[in-house]
């Protein structure tokens, strides 16, 4: 049995979140192209925690306004539609976070602050070796790359904890330790997620592959894309985001990206800030 047919077995048990109606309604409507602001306010209506939540993230750090937002039309006015789109998605993993929150060891911080992170990354490092692909799209690719994730810890709790504690302090590879104790990974599972959400390709691409450094992540520009912001991220937790010969960069997405000093620094640079700054 191979590990995507393992994975899709564990994913009838697995309790993957249907995405929710308010949020369906508004990516079909904003992918109409033709929406219009009270449309999506009236949408956003049914729903008013969740409509909360949005103005929430809204109005956090991330997107760092000059004026506060107090309605979605305003949220849509200033951002934009298509930032409306990522602004919700944002709102449901923050939704599906806080059911983590009581899981023993659980660090709550820092596994949003990295969803968070890494989508303002994806859309900071240069995205012209990607094809034409949005800025919107790439955000939510940086969002949602780990978004099996957060599956995995609602599932398996405690012992899920344990494991990342293990391959932070060892330095194995997360998806083989993954699948060798449990049976699945975080990035089968982000694909079962990312298709049951009706995510597009470009998501559930990056949610399979992105720990495949020098397979699927050597060879496709987006999934390289996000694997480096991955690797920003891992250089600044463990503080060697400042070695100047930057070896923690993995060498197939390096290679075939090529950004040079240029146009990483001040990326590297805002990572920082962005990586101190409370989400
Ligand atoms: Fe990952
Ligand atoms: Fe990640």
């Amino acid at each position: 049995m191979n590990s995507r047919t393992i994975a899709a077995k564990l994913g009838s048990k697995l309790n993957i979140p249907s995405l929710p109606e308010v949020v369906q309604r508004l990516n079909t409507m904003i992918d109409r192209g033709d929406a219009r602001m009270s449309e999506v306010g009236s949408v956003l209506a049914l729903d008013p925690p969740f409509a909360a939540k949005a103005l929430r993230v809204a109005n956090s750090a991330y997107y760092a306004l000059q004026v506060p937002v107090s309605s979605i039309e305003h949220a849509a006015s200033i951002l934009g539609m298509r930032s409306l789109k990522s602004m919700a998605m944002q709102a449901l993993v923050l939704d599906l976070f806080r059911n983590l929150e009581a899981i023993p060891g659980f660090q709550p911080r820092r596994v949003w602050n990295r969803a968070v992170v890494a989508s303002r990354l994806a859309v900071d490092l240069p995205r012209n070796r990607l094809g034409g692909i949005s800025s919107e799209e790439v955000q939510l690719c940086g969002l949602l790359h780990d978004i099996g994730e957060f599956v995995m810890f609602d599932h398996f709790g405690e012992t899920y904890v344990r494991l990342r504690e293990q391959v932070e302090a060892t330095g194995d590879d997360l998806v083989t330790v993954e699948r060798d104790e449990l049976g699945t990974s975080h990035t089968e599972v982000g694909r079962l997620v990312a298709m049951r959400w009706s995510l597009p390709k470009s998501v559930v691409r990056v949610a399979e592959h992105h720990h495949d450094l020098d397979g699927v992540a050597a060879k496709d520009p987006l999934v390289a894309h996000v694997a480096y912001c991955d690797a920003i991220l891992d250089a600044l937790s463990c503080g060697r985001i400042t070695d100047p010969d930057r070896s923690w960069l993995p060498d197939g997405p390096r290679k075939l990206l090529d950004y040079r000093p240029s146009e990483l620094d001040p990326v590297l640079r805002r990572a920082r800030e962005l990586w101190a700054a409370p989400h």
